[in-house]
């Protein structure tokens, strides 16, 4: 809990960075004004877009070479533009690569060698997620190749390259894995190696997300792609109309809540709404009924942050005297600053009482700018030379996963992409 409110609230982290933290306000201090001879080159991978544009934007805002290895020349050619119209004497250098191609990768390497130039960080950031089972062009699933492959063996072929720069530069090579924190989403028991490296038999974690991607359904009859009329089809309650169901949906005048009033009223429910809105309710009532005009639809004035409030509301929906078949605890907020409620505990935790997985989404919802910082830390920052083998988050040194800690794991890893 404390980690999550430090995220939201960006607290800085002993690096004197936090969550909220720029890639330009992470490097200002960075700049490299070295004769063009001693000019920094980076090779920035998936630059783009998203978190990989704006690496390479803010490198080269700080004075490094950027070498864009692209799929499509003409997207690296209006980076290149984008760039050079905020810093004209940015030196970006384009070539061609797909990262789920050896070929390509080895074509790309030969190339940039070929160039002579020296090469100080290289920067693993490019990143697919395949929704579909498909195979690269070297028969390996196409997620598994992009992502890891490519960039293993891009990082065998330039190592050389970087240790000679450093013997030459007196300055240590920097190699930036980008990874995402959820990687630890990954258990143990799902997590079968060799399966990975066989494209016939995939890995249960992956066979987890296709079959989420593609809604297979599961014992239920149901997945990931059915709606709620369809899971409900079957499930009119045709009670006399002094009795329907009653279900409490709290939340329901926006999202999943709205959904969920309108399906569970469509099969007969009656549905008592807590809202802290009563015209935004209004409406809800007005809309389910418009689809449903028999639909009961009882609104109630709650604020699920306000202990008071919601003994108000208690206290209201009992004097109704009405049955209560169904509790539907849908609410949840976000709170993206540190605010507490009038009973002073923090606000998402008073509202959705550690509902998690509420916090979740919180990751997804930094800025572009920030979503790079750690990037543009680790490959610029002084504070971080000589530092090897470590995983930041936030621009701070944090723990992975301790199955992404596995030495044995990593080894047969090492060993067998090796072998490919
Ligand atoms: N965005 C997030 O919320 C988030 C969170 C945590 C971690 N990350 C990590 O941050 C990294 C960047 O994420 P992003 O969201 O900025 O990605 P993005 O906007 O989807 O960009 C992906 C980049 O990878 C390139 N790429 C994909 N397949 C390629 C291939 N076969 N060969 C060469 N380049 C290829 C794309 O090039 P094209 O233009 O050719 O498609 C694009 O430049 C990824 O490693 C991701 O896992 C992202």
């Amino acid at each position: 809990m404390k980690e999550a409110l430090r995220y939201l609230a960006g607290v800085a982290g002993p690096s004197g960075y936090g969550s909220n933290s720029t890639a330009e306000q992470v490097t200002q201090d960075c700049s490299c004004p070295l004769p063009s001879h001693h000019q920094l080159t980076a090779i920035v991978t998936g630059a783009t877009s998203g978190i990989g544009a704006e690496t390479a934007r803010v490198l080269a805002k700080r004075g490094v070479r950027i070498v864009v290895p692209v799929r499509d020349l003409k997207k690296g050619a209006q980076l290149k533009e984008r760039i050079q119209k905020e810093t004209p004497e940015a030196k970006i250098v384009l070539l061609e690569i797909d990262l789920s191609s050896f070929a390509s990768i080895k074509r790309f390497c030969s190339e940039f060698l070929s160039l002579n130039f020296p090469l100080n960080i290289l920067i693993n950031n490019a990143g697919k997620f395949s929704n579909k089972l498909e195979f690269s062009e070297d028969k390996i699933e196409m997620t598994f190749a992009t992502n890891y492959l490519g960039h293993f063996l891009l990082t065998e072929l330039l190592l050389e390259k970087m240790i000679e720069t450093a013997a030459q530069t007196g300055t240590q090579g920097r190699i930036v894995n980008v990874s995402s924190v959820i990687h630890s989403w990954v258990e143990r028991d799902n997590f079968y190696f060799n399966q990975m490296l066989q494209p016939k038999k995939l890995p249960m974690i992956m066979k987890e997300a296709l079959r989420y991607l593609a809604g297979v359904a599961g014992p239920s009859g149901y997945g990931s792609n059915s709606t709620a009329e369809q899971v409900t089809q079957d499930c009119s309650f045709l009670r006399p109309s002094y009795h329907p169901l009653t279900a409490i949906v709290t939340g329901a005048t926006s999202g999943i809540g709205v959904e969920t009033a309108r399906v569970l009223a469509k099969r007969g429910v009656r549905i008592v709404v807590p809202a802290r809105d009563l015209k935004k309710g209004a409406q809800l009532k007005e809309m389910i009924q418009k689809e449903s005009p028999e639909a009961k639809i009882v609104l109630l004035e709650i604020d699920l942050g306000s202990f008071a409030s919601i003994k108000s509301f208690c206290s209201e929906f009992l004097s109704l005297n009405l049955p209560l078949n169904i509790l539907i605890n849908n609410a949840g907020k976000l709170s993206n600053k540190l605010e507490f409620s009038e009973d002073k505990f923090e606000m998402t935790f008073a509202t959705n009482y550690l509902d998690f997985l509420c916090l979740v989404p919180g990751k997804f919802l930094k800025s572009i700018a920030q979503g790079a910082s750690t990037t543009c830390y680790v490959a610029l920052s002084p504070k971080t030379e000589g530092v090897n083998g470590s995983y930041f988050v936030d621009c701070n040194e944090s723990r992975c996963s301790s199955l992404a800690n596995d030495e044995s794991e990593a080894l047969q890893l090492w060993n067998q992409t090796r072998a490919l």
